[in-house]
């Protein structure tokens, strides 16, 4: 079969290769590939700064934001053939830690996890891949190639429980929310929050193409310029930049009492801004910053249930971009107006 792959940690590694079909032990769940969102991390990989192959291995097959259709569904499971299927990214650490050890793998404590697709297991960018049934998630068939969405809404599902796991720890009626970047975190960060009864705003570099519209069209309110400038300090703003200057601006602005969820991976820092001077802020307003990363199954499992009952026609607007696994390359492209770029291995 063919399959995208890479040699981790060297850059200029990336092809589109003949591939061995994939192992019986790698799950007794067989799926042929409908297609695979592409995401920060995969450009992360592709450049060479980010990704481990599998034990003994030189290269990994790329991907992890899947949607799949069930060719067999093995002898204990309870999916049928032409189920479509999403595979869970993350795999429990060995040892395990305690939170592996119940099942909470996104909050793995010795770092020892697997991951599909970045981490020492093959990905989901291959003609066939093969799942263990416990981690395929089946999806509404009526969504089609939507379902690809559903590993970013599986990370915002667990992003904002964090903020709202938070915010018991003292009275807090959260009125506005913000969200930094108007990417498909983002933009998935705003229709969930939404959802609840929040004024949502959302900041980002573009000021044409479609997110303006996309925003406007949940009801909230789209912003350009820099966070400082905004005329009211959000109670929850969920940071989906990883930009050093947007995090130390989310800091200083959010509302005492505020919940601050990072959710982008960035590098570096902001000149002329100490650690010191963010931190304190923090400290003389009880602000809570809070990482957040990966989902477990109780976030598939609830981000599934959030991805089916959403707006198809604005959902189907966050995939901006169809490409062939043969120009993967182009597929790896940021384009000015893309939001989520989607290859497709076969019709759903
Ligand atoms: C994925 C997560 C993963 C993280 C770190 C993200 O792009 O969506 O599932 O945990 O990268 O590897």
């Amino acid at each position: 079969m063919k399959a995208i792959t890479v040699e981790p940690k060297k850059p200029g590694t990336a092809q589109y290769e003949d591939f061995p079909e994939p192992d019986v032990h790698e799950g007794s769940v067989l799926v042929e590939a409908v297609a695979v969102g592409v995401c920060g991390t995969d450009v992360e990989i592709v450049e060479g700064k980010y990704g481990w192959a599998p034990p003994g291995k030189t290269r990994l097959i790329l991907g992890h934001e899947s949607l799949g259709r069930v060719i067999d569904p093995g002898p204990s499971s309870s999916l049928k053939k032409g189920d479509l299927v999403v595979g869970i990214v993350r795999r429990p650490d060995p040892v395990p830690c305690p939170n592996c050890a119940v099942g909470e793998w996104d909050m793995c404590r010795n770092g020892q996890y697997s991951e599909r697709g970045i981490k020492e297991i093959h990905g989901f960018m291959s003609e066939r891949w093969r799942i263990e049934p416990e981690y395929a998630i089946k999806v509404d068939s009526s969504l089609g190639i939507l379902g690809a969405l559903l590993e970013p809404m599986t990370v915002i599902t667990k992003a904002l429980t964090q903020v709202f796991a938070a915010g018991q720890r003292a009275f807090w009626e959260p009125k506005t929310a913000l969200v930094t970047g108007a990417g498909p975190i983002g933009l998935l960060a705003a229709l969930r929050l939404s959802a609840r009864e929040l004024q949502v705003h959302v900041l980002d570099r573009a000021e044409t193409g479609p997110k303006p519209e996309l925003v406007r069209a949940l009801g909230a309110t789209y912003h350009t310029g820099s966070v400082l400038d905004l005329d009211f300090d959000p109670d929850i703003i969920v940071e989906c930049t990883g930009v050093g200057a947007v995090i130390a601006d989310s800091i200083q602005k959010v509302a005492a009492g505020g919940i601050i969820c990072l959710t982008g991976v960035g590098a570096g820092g902001v000149a002329g801004r100490t650690v010191a001077d963010v931190a304190a802020a923090a400290v003389l307003k009880n602000n809570v910053i809070v990482g957040s990363v990966n989902a477990n199954k109780r976030h598939w499992y609830k981000g599934s249930e959030n991805l089916a009952r959403a707006d198809r026609k604005w959902l189907s607007r966050l995939i901006t971009r169809l490409e062939k696994p043969e120009n993967f390359k182009q597929a790896l492209k940021r384009m000015p107006d893309d939001i989520k770029v989607v290859i497709q291995f076969s019709e759903v």
